[in-house]
Parts: C-alpha cells; sequence; structure tokens
C-alpha cells in the first residue's frame, strides 16, 4: 500500500489487525510454555494487547468517545507519509517455531508496533491524539523490553 493512502481510520484498522495477532500469540504461546514465570509475563501481555485491541475498535465505532473529534472531524482523513514499514506486512511465523524463535518474532513485532505508532504521534504533534498514538508506542516498547529480558532469562541462561 502506498504510503500517502493512510488514514485514521486504516490506522486504527491497522492496529486492530495487529494487536489481535499478537494478543493470540502470547495466548498460543502462554499454552506452550511450562514455566509460570513465562506463563505469566505471555498472560500480562495477551492482556494488554487485547486491551489495545478493543480501544481502537470502540474509537472506530464511537470516535466521538474517544477521539477528540472536535480537531479529528474526519476519521478519512488523510495522513502524511508515515515512514516506516507496514507492521502487517511482515513474514508469519511458522507454526512449529520454538520458543527462542516465538520471542523473537515478538520482540520484532513489538519493535514495528512500536515504530508505527510512534509515527502516528509525530503526525499528530501538537493533536491530542498525538498522546494517544504515543502512549500506545511506549506500551510497545515496554513489551520489547520485556520480552528481551524473557529472552535472557530464559534462553540464554538455559544455553
Ligand atoms: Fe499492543
Ligand atoms: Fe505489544
Amino acid at each position: 500500500m502506498s504510503v500517502d493512502e493512510w488514514t485514521i481510520e486504516k490506522a486504527l484498522q491497522t492496529g486492530i489487525i495487529m494487536e489481535e495477532g499478537a494478543y493470540q500469540l502470547y495466548t498460543n504461546t502462554g499454552k506452550k510454555v511450562v514455566s509460570p514465570g513465562s506463563k505469566q509475563m505471555l498472560k500480562e501481555l495477551a492482556a494488554d494487547e487485547l486491551m489495545h485491541k478493543e480501544y481502537f475498535e470502540k474509537a472506530l465505532k464511537d470516535p466521538k468517545k474517544v477521539l477528540d473529534t472536535s480537531k479529528i472531524q474526519d476519521l478519512k482523513k488523510l495522513v502524511k507519509d508515515l515512514g516506516v514499514t507496514d507492521p502487517l506486512k511482515e513474514a508469519d511465523l511458522k507454526s512449529d517455531a520454538t520458543y527462542q524463535e516465538i520471542l523473537i518474532f515478538a520482540a520484532k513485532s513489538e519493535k514495528l508496533a512500536y515504530e508505527f505508532y510512534s509515527a502516528l504521534a509525530k503526525q499528530f504533534k501538537g493533536h491530542p491524539l498525538s498522546a494517544m498514538w504515543d502512549n500506545f508506542a511506549q506500551m510497545e516498547l515496554g513489551h520489547k523490553l520485556k520480552l528481551e529480558k524473557e529472552y535472557e532469562d530464559v534462553i540464554l541462561k538455559d544455553n
């Protein structure tokens, strides 16, 4: 998709698909891991992603409730060049991936999500929406750090 086709609506829809994917990944992986610490971490990540998804869904369904419509006016308004990779274009994870591969994939996805939301925050600088996107960006960055710590604790220490 060409970058100049981004709209607030499209960004929210992309967010929903991305958050749903992350929710599924953490939920499914949580069922497979044995360590209670890993299970707990994945459960927390899954809950965050579900919350993100629901927030965007609400924003699309009833923008007035979530977004500042006095300034947004129209969800179809074009967003300028975001200058980031479309987070949905990334390759899928194979179904027999190891925990190590999943952690690497997930951390990479969190980085893409962080970059995507950061780019949106930049686009909306000075606008109430900027804080919302920035909030999401910071949460995804936090997820990335959590996954990296898990990688260090579980994968590197086991090898
Ligand atoms: Fe998220
Ligand atoms: Fe995340």
